[in-house]
């Protein structure tokens, strides 16, 4: 029998799990859906239980693949969509349905607790999706839930408790409440005393810390009968680094997915990022790491090609676009077609194409995506720069990472190398290596991502287009500025 490890990447769409054996090699994955619940507009929740069960019918399905038949799973981890209020009571029951990273209900409260602390708080900017608004929404409006709340937790917490019985919550994952102190890396308690939040924080442990085992009760529904040893996990973004190998100071992952981002591990105390980047807490000791995130990446591209491009496919469309020139024949994308989050962290304002001739083709445009797309990145970058931080090696995942055009033009756009994975899962890899260093197959997360993990080709960016693409930069970053208050005008006539 050979052991594997299974990461469980609890994400908004779905439930992914990778089984993955001690010498890296991915034996299978499987895929459970979810659904999101949208009562009101804005809204946007889950219901923890269809977590549990999604997770479930993973773990099954994974058992009874052909592959799986000569393997025994010995240990479990987690990476977790970030941000989500789950709110237990004094018998861990469920309250209310989890309130998700995605939900914009709180900007009443934001702006209470920015009155009170300023722009930032506890090195991040104050955000409708982070946590601790979440937990004031919940006092102010639900009084009768509140005074049930015993314990809050976040999405794969609960999954994690309803596996193995035992509450926690890992520091990856607490960094995105708005109330764990970056410093002491324990709860803010003199900004839960102040907010009046009561004592409703649980134990902080590692994210490769092992929580427990599987229950009886759950392995004999799943038919096995060896202990599953269970580790507490992280949160999605740091663990979709590490399952790229981003662990280190020297290195800087650009991930585009639906959203895109741009992580960057520090060993220190943090730079002073202002409210422009997210400062968070990585899946390893004594590591964090600066997060720009622009919210229309992949989600960009997507809408584009279904808009312009129905019946070409995403290769074709962008061979097409790889035959225009830099600056798409002055035509400038701005992606923020659902807000934006770093650096503007604003949910009324819209995307907008600038430049449009009558000489623009489909194609341009399509460049211009892509490019207007790679800028709201380089942005993060720039601001991680000017506050210090140095940039040269990228590791580039997701669907920026499918096409060589696009890679070679993140190298040029942000003027560092960029490299490709030779395989890549995601934050389930992430998740599977924190088992696997978890249950002490590897001596430290260096040694399991040597083992795991390899790039393959590298982009080297080319100076003269460097330049050419700062041009339209500047004016990508004045398109902000420039388009806010139209939007808002815009919007206020739509909802009139
Ligand atoms: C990060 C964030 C998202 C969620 C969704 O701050 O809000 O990446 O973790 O998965």
């Amino acid at each position: 029998m050979k052991n594997v490890v299974l990461g469980i990447d609890l994400g908004t769409s779905s439930v992914k799990t990778i089984a993955v054996d001690q010498q890296g090699e991915v034996i299978t994955t499987v895929s459970e859906p979810l659904e999101l619940i949208q009562n009101f507009p804005g809204h946007n929740e889950q219901n923890p239980e269809a977590w549990f069960e999604a997770t479930k019918n993973g773990i099954k399905s994974i058992i009874q693949e052909s592959a799986m038949q000569d393997k025994r799973i010995k240990g479990i981890s987690f990476s977790g969509q970030m941000h989500g209020l789950v709110p237990l009571d004094k018998s861990r029951k469920v309250i209310r349905n989890a309130i998700l990273w995605n939900d914009t209900r709180t900007t009443e409260q934001c702006q209470q607790l920015a009155k009170r602390y300023g722009d930032t708080l506890l090195k991040n900017p104050i955000l409708e999706g982070f946590t601790l608004p979440k937990l004031l929404w919940m006092k102010q409006q639900e009084p009768d839930n509140w005074s049930e709340l015993d314990v809050f937790i976040l999405p794969k917490d609960y999954v994690r408790y309803r596996l193995t019985g035992e509450l926690h919550m890992e520091y990856s994952d607490a960094a995105g409440t708005l109330l764990l102190d970056p410093k002491t890396n324990e709860w803010a308690e003199d900004i839960a005393n102040d907010l009046e939040l009561g004592d409703i924080f649980p134990p902080l442990v590692a994210s490769h810390y092992r929580v427990g085992v599987i229950t009886d009760e759950l392995l004999n529904e799943l038919g096995l009968e060896e202990e599953i040893a269970v580790f507490a996990g992280g949160a999605d973004n740091a663990c979709g680094a590490l399952g790229a190998g981003v662990i280190n100071e020297d290195q800087t992952l650009c991930s585009i997915g639906t959203s895109g981002v741009i992580l960057a591990p520090e060993n220190n105390e943090g730079l002073n990022y202002g409210h422009n980047i997210h400062y968070f807490k990585h899946v390893l000791p004594n590591t964090a790491y600066a997060m720009g995130v622009t919210l229309s990446a992949g989600y960009s591209l997507n809408w584009f090609k279904e808009t312009v491009f129905p019946e070409t496919s995403f290769e074709d469309m962008i061979e097409v676009a790889s035959q225009t020139n830099i600056g798409a024949n002055g035509l400038l994308y701005a992606p923020y077609i659902q807000g934006e989050r770093t650096p503007h962290g604003d949910a009324t304002i819209r995307g907008s194409f600038i430049g449009l001739s009558g000489s623009t083709t489909a194609g341009q445009m399509a460049r211009a995506t892509i490019e207007g797309i790679t800028y709201a990145l380089y942005e993060a970058i720039v601001f991680m720069r000017q506050a210090g931080k140095s940039i040269d090696h990228i590791i580039s995942i997701g669907g920026g990472a499918k096409s060589d055009f696009w890679l070679q033009l993140q190298a040029d756009v942000f003027n560092t190398k960029v490299s490709k994975l030779n395989y890549e899962e995601g934050p389930g890899m992430g998740a599977a290596m924190l088992a696997a260093v978890g249950l002490g197959w590897f001596e430290s997360f260096e040694d399991c991502a040597k083992q795991f993990i390899s790039t393959s080709t590298t982009y080297t960016p080319n100076e003269e287009k460097h330049q050419r693409y700062a041009q339209y930069f500047e004016i990508y970053q004045q398109a902000y500025a420039q388009t806010k208050d139209l939007s808002r005008q815009l919007l206020s006539i739509e909802q009139s």
